[in-house]
């Protein structure tokens, strides 16, 4: 096995057992999985959600229901595998009731997607939604950190991580598209500028 699969498991262990999880309760009596992430582990892009929603609970899958269709239409149009990108979440449980992930539950799991991301060391970190760009923008002390999502979709934010350059792109979250549908060109466009930025 892969040193990189090797760790990732290691996470993947760690979080199966963190019953300080204010989210841990909520889990197990549902019978749901925790979400740690899928994709190529070498892959150039990685891309960050917030947390898993029902459908990605039940299977412990990042992105597999309404929002994931939409995050496969994007790739798809820019010619993106799915296989060849990694997909994951700062929370890596499913919040009650799909609200918002709360300050202390992303600082918990924070530690594990700073470790994920050095175990699969992107050259792009494509960020889904704000709560995912104000974390990484502030992680990477980028001076961008604090603006709003409205006026930095679509840019590449050039930063350095521990194992070299990396670009960051924020990105609408996916599930904009479902209830705004005049946002679909928008997320269209932004997807097509972050390919540019992989290649
Ligand atoms: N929304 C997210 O942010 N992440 C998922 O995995 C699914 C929906």
């Amino acid at each position: 096995m892969s040193d990189k699969t090797e760790q990732l498991r290691q996470i993947r262990d760690e979080i199966i057992a963190l019953t300080e999880s204010p989210l841990y309760d909520y889990r197990t009596e549902n019978g749901y999985f925790p979400v740690i992430g899928q994709g190529d582990h070498d892959a150039a892009i990685m891309f960050i959600g917030e947390a898993p929603g029902k459908n990605e609970a039940q299977t412990g899958r990042p992105f597999c229901g309404a929002s994931g269709r939409v995050l496969d239409e994007m790739l798809a149009a820019v010619g993106l595998q799915r296989e060849a990108v990694y997909i994951t979440n700062i929370v890596k449980d499913r919040p009650p009731d799909n609200r918002d992930p709360q300050k202390a539950e992303i600082a918990l799991y924070a530690p594990f997607l700073d470790r994920q991301i050095n175990i699969i060391q992107p050259r792009v970190i494509a960020t889904l939604g704000r709560f995912s760009m104000d974390f990484v923008l502030e992680r990477f002390n980028a001076p961008q950190a604090g603006q709003k999502i409205s006026a930095l979709h679509g840019q590449a934010i050039a930063a350095t991580a521990d194992y070299g350059d990396v670009w960051i792109v924020p990105l609408f979250h996916p599930a904009v598209t479902l209830y705004n549908a005049s946002q679909k060109q928008t997320l269209l466009d932004d997807f097509a500028a972050l390919k540019r930025f992989a290649e």
